[in-house]
């Protein structure tokens, strides 16, 4: 063996998509019923977009992004999310010209340099949600109701869902005024990464997973009590839309999440099918980036979900079918004459929506029969000399081995007919 595919990069195979294309099914669907229209942005940007975007001092891009100058110089990124981009797009295409509120979804590859784990690795998928142009809290609500139900909707049965205010960057600098005062007194306690933040990104520290900060900043200042007035009546109208739609919550005062566009809501969504897991889904409202990227105050709210950890849980829970389609008909061949009546024959069927496949292996009859069980064929049409004589071919039920003969003048009504009925 010559090569390995990079480490971190995976890829998907054939057995595992039956769960990918559910996951890609549901999002489709219950996107479109939420009046979400898919965007696709290119699988990378000029850094500036995410260095500026998700915030210089945040891990993804100090430490996470794969950055690299093209040909002509340009320093490019690949991105390792989609909302920067999304926000690129809607001032490059001038939406706010167009609607007032703009409701995206996108799926797609994202790259960060992480330590592959299961459940992360360097290029993963996500499915995301934005809606830009609205400071509503019935918005927010919408989004999480939104990330809940595609969840729901594949069948997970306990999902969670963590929920803060981050509140606006004036209610956040006295926040983190009082913070830095709270734990420079307690440094020598913190995880050596979280020494560092609290000169370069305190509100992180928050979340880190180390215990014994953990334990420090349970006792430390809560960033909800510094809500200013606007963002509290925000942060209770979100939550009052939650509770009229009967979605638990647990209140996070601790949840920062990692990147630094967040302003006001921020939540978590999880699953507690099995026990302790990373977030499936994550997201929150982003007021200022549309600003910070040249355009006027536009509000907005979204959120993104990791397909590979979605699809282990649902594999693990064995929630959806792990194999789709099977084969119609299986087409058995005799010689070449009857092999190239067979092409013929496959084409026709497939046109009427029929899955065919043939034999290209030179096998023998009883071989093909056995490849047709395989593929899991509910009828095998067994073409061969005597067949083409008679100008019929024969037709045989997988499941019951009954065999009829079906003329080869009409053969596509009749075999639609036993199929479709
Ligand atoms: P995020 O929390 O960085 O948010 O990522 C969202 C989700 O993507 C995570 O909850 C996780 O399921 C998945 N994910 C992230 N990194 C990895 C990885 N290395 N391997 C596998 N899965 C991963 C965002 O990306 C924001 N853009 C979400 C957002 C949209 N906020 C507002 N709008």
């Amino acid at each position: 063996m010559k090569y390995y595919a990079p480490k971190g990069l995976s890829d998907v195979l054939p057995e595992e998509m039956p769960y990918w294309h559910a996951v890609g099914d549901e999002v489709r669907s219950v996107m479109s019923s939420y009046n979400y229209s898919e965007i696709r942005t290119p699988m990378m940007e000029k850094t500036e977009v995410f260095a500026r975007g998700v915030g210089e001092n945040t891990d993804v891009v100090s430490k996470e992004m794969y950055t690299f100058d093209d040909k002509g110089g340009r320093s490019m990124t690949l991105r390792p999310e989609n909302t920067a981009s999304a926000v690129r797009a809607y001032l490059e295409h001038k939406f706010y010209g167009k609607e007032e509120l703009s409701k995206w979804y996108y799926l797609g590859p994202m790259f960060r340099y992480e330590a592959p784990q299961k459940g992360r690795s360097r290029q993963f998928h996500q499915y995301g949600a934005e809606a830009i142009g609205s400071n509503d809290p019935a918005l927010d609500a919408e989004l999480i109701t939104l990330a809940i139900d595609i969840l729901t909707s594949l069948g997970l049965e306990d999902v969670g869902l963590k929920l803060n205010s981050i509140g606006c960057p004036s209610d956040r600098e006295d926040y983190v005024d009082d913070l830095v005062d709270y734990l420079e007194p307690r440094k020598e306690g913190l995880c050596s990464d979280c020494q560092a933040r609290l000169t370069t990104n305190p509100l992180r520290i928050l979340d880190c997973k180390n215990e014994r900060c953990q334990e420090i900043v349970k006792d430390g200042p809560v960033i909800t009590d510094y809500l200013c007035t606007d963002c509290q009546e925000h942060f209770d109208g979100v939550k009052s839309y939650l509770n009229e739609l009967e979605i638990d919550y647990v209140l996070e005062p601790n949840l920062v999440r990692g990147l630094d566009y967040y302003t006001k809501t921020v939540f978590e969504v999880f699953s507690e099918d099995l026990g302790a897991q990373d977030a499936l889904v994550g997201g929150g409202r982003y007021d200022e980036l549309v600003e910070l990227f040249g355009g006027d105050p536009t509000p907005a709210v979204g959120f993104a979900g990791g397909i590979e950890r979605l699809v282990l849980l649902l594999e693990e829970l064995e929630r959806v079918s792990g194999s789709e389609g099977g084969l119609d008909l299986y087409i058995a061949t005799i010689d070449d004459e009857s092999k190239q009546a067979a092409m013929k024959l496959g084409r026709e069927l497939r046109k009427v929506g029929l899955a065919t496949e043939m034999d290209y292996l030179e096998k023998s009859l009883q071989g093909q029969l056995g490849y047709a069980d395989r593929y899991d064929a509910r009828y095998t049409a067994i073409l061969g000399p005597r067949e083409i004589e008679n100008d019929e071919l024969t037709l045989r039920d997988m499941e019951s081995g009954d065999q009829v003969k079906v003329s080869l003048d009409n053969y596509v009504e009749e075999i639609v007919e036993k199929l479709i009925g």
